[in-house]
């Protein structure tokens, strides 16, 4: 008897970031931040999708998926969702892709201390609140796809060409944190909407 394998249903929560010729963002910058840097590639496409398998001609293709908050409290959800903006606005022709992998120690610790890290040492969550809603954000998860994913999170932000400084200045902010520390690998890609 053939086994079937069922595909992963995933309702839009699992996401491929395809580096090749094809895709909606132009790659304007790639920057690396910590640990090894990734090719690069004129564009990427951002793919809603169930495959596990890239396209054959991809330089490279990152998957994650979006999940429920691990770390918010009632009151941070209740002034994230109050500020915050989605993505795909008219006006956000700047992305960025941050790729991040942190340390065995920070996935040694417990959520608690994690959390304590995260917020009471290193404020990101209210950091983040003061750029809302000029910046939209999504979060994905790589670590439960799989132990060959080569990070544990990809984060996509957009805004206007216009807050592209303010983007900087709250990614210096966030670097300077104790969290960071336990940052191993960051690549930083600046990308423009093909269409604007
Ligand atoms: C735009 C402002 C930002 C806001 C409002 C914000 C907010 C948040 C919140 C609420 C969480 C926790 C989600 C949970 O409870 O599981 C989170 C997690 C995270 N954020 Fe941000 N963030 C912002 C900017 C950034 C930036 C610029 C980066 C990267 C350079 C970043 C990287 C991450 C990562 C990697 C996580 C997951 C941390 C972990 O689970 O260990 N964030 N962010």
């Amino acid at each position: 008897m053939t086994a079937t394998v069922t595909p992963i249903t995933s309702m839009h929560r699992l996401y491929s970031f395809v580096a090749g010729n094809s895709g909606g963002w132009l790659v304007e910058q790639v920057m690396r931040v910590s640990g090894e840097l990734l090719p690069a590639a004129p564009r990427i496409a951002v793919v809603a999708e169930t495959s596990a398998h890239p396209p054959r001609d991809a330089t490279w293709c990152l998957r994650g998926i979006t999940s429920n908050e691990r770390y918010v409290t009632r009151e941070e959800k209740t002034a994230l969702a109050a500020k915050q903006e989605g993505l795909g606005r008219a006006q956000a022709s700047c992305a960025a892709m941050i790729p991040i992998r942190k340390s065995a120690a920070w996935w040694a610790m417990p959520q608690d201390e994690r959390r304590d890290i995260m917020e009471q040492q290193s404020r990101h969550i209210a950091i983040g609140l003061n750029y809302l809603p000029a910046i939209a954000r999504r979060l994905h998860h790589c670590r439960d796809l799989g132990s060959n994913e080569p990070f544990d999170f990809i984060t996509w932000f957009e805004y206007a060409p216009a807050d592209s400084a303010a983007f900087n200045e709250l990614l210096r902010e966030l670097r300077a944190s104790l969290e960071w520390r336990y940052v191993e690998r960051e690549v930083d890609i600046r990308l423009r909407r093909a269409d604007s």
